[in-house]
């Protein structure tokens, strides 16, 4: 990984760190007040250290396209940051994945209970499209936010009923698109409109977040069996543990790796002919090449 791409990684994390603190607290402003447990329970998960790959996806695509509005940009970044809180406070539940670890911490229902978690994920939710409301981005943004939130719970659903399973590669890829990719490719089209993306600029876009999508899930399950726990910050082995349907489950590690491999090419193709798109790149090559 370059030097570049690190130091464009370090500056986006905290840029939408401190976005994301800022949010915590305008909102608490503008609300007057939040039941106190809940807040908490809400500010331990969106707080806690993500990697912020879909906030970098925002800026990155914003920045590929052109001039935008950076407090629009930090907006669509938060909110797509909410969304992704929420996934995975609901994915650790006892009724879902039932995991006890996450970016290092006790899960949000270990560190609460399971009452303030589903409450804590349901209010990220809301949340996430008050903030797309209170934005200048165009109207069409949230309608592309929403149809990613929807399709994400949809791929859930289809992991739920996929375990212990065979499914065919096709509708293997498909659950991994809905369930990961979806958001991600959200997250590079809010960033492209927000910097008034043309149809082709989209449309690529679009081609590389899909590849992209589906690459960052094979790489989450590859990781799943090869990472620690140490290095994970979440439990190593829980897809094997509770049979899911999974890519190397299907495919093994190498056909996983193959596969990998081949939405990465994909994925950088789409690049072809844009400029100003190094961080998009950056970001293709730190998604399939990432320990954790
Ligand atoms: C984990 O996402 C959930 C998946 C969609 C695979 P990340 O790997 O982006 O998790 P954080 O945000 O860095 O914790
Ligand atoms: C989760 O997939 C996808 C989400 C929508 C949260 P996983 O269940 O594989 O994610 P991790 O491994 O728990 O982060
Ligand atoms: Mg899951
Ligand atoms: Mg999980
Ligand atoms: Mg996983």
């Amino acid at each position: 990984m370059s030097n570049n791409f690190n130091e464009a990684l370090a500056n986006a994390q905290s840029r939408i760190n401190r976005a994301l603190d800022n949010l915590l607290n305008d909102y608490l402003d503008s609300i007057g007040g939040i039941e106190t447990r809940l807040l908490s329970a809400i500010k331990y998960s969106l707080l806690a250290p993500g990697k912020r790959v879909r906030p970098m996806l925002v800026y990155a695509a914003a920045e590929a396209v052109g001039a935008h509005n950076a407090a629009d940009v930090d907006m669509a970044a938060c909110a797509v940051e909410c969304i992704h809180a929420y996934s995975l406070i609901h994915d650790d539940l006892p009724a879902m994945d039932d995991d006890d670890l996450r970016r290092n911490r006790p899960t949000c229902h270990i560190a609460f209970d399971e009452a303030t978690a589903i409450l804590a994920g349901d209010a990220l939710q809301a949340m996430a499209f008050e903030v797309m409301a209170k934005s200048q981005l165009p109207m069409q943004t949230i309608g592309t936010l929403a149809h990613a939130a929807r399709r994400m719970v949809d791929g859930q659903a289809i992991d739920q009923a996929a375990t212990n399973q065979i499914l065919s590669l096709t509708a293997l890829q498909s659950m991994h698109s809905d369930k990961t990719g979806a958001l991600i490719c959200a997250s590079l089209k809010l960033g492209g409109l927000a910097a008034n993306a043309n149809e082709e600029q989209l449309a690529k876009l679009d081609v590389f977040g899909r590849a992209i999508g589906l690459a960052f899930q094979i790489q989450d399950d590859i990781l799943d069996i090869t990472a620690s726990t140490e290095q994970l910050g979440k439990p190593q082995n829980s897809d094997q543990e509770a049979n899911k349907a999974t890519y190397p489950r299907f495919l093994g590690l190498e056909g996983s790796q193959a596969a990998l491999k081949e939405q990465h090419r994909i994925a950088t193709e789409a690049l072809q002919g844009f400029d100003n798109c190094q961080t998009l790149f950056g970001l293709a090559n730190y998604i399939v090449e990432r320990s954790h």
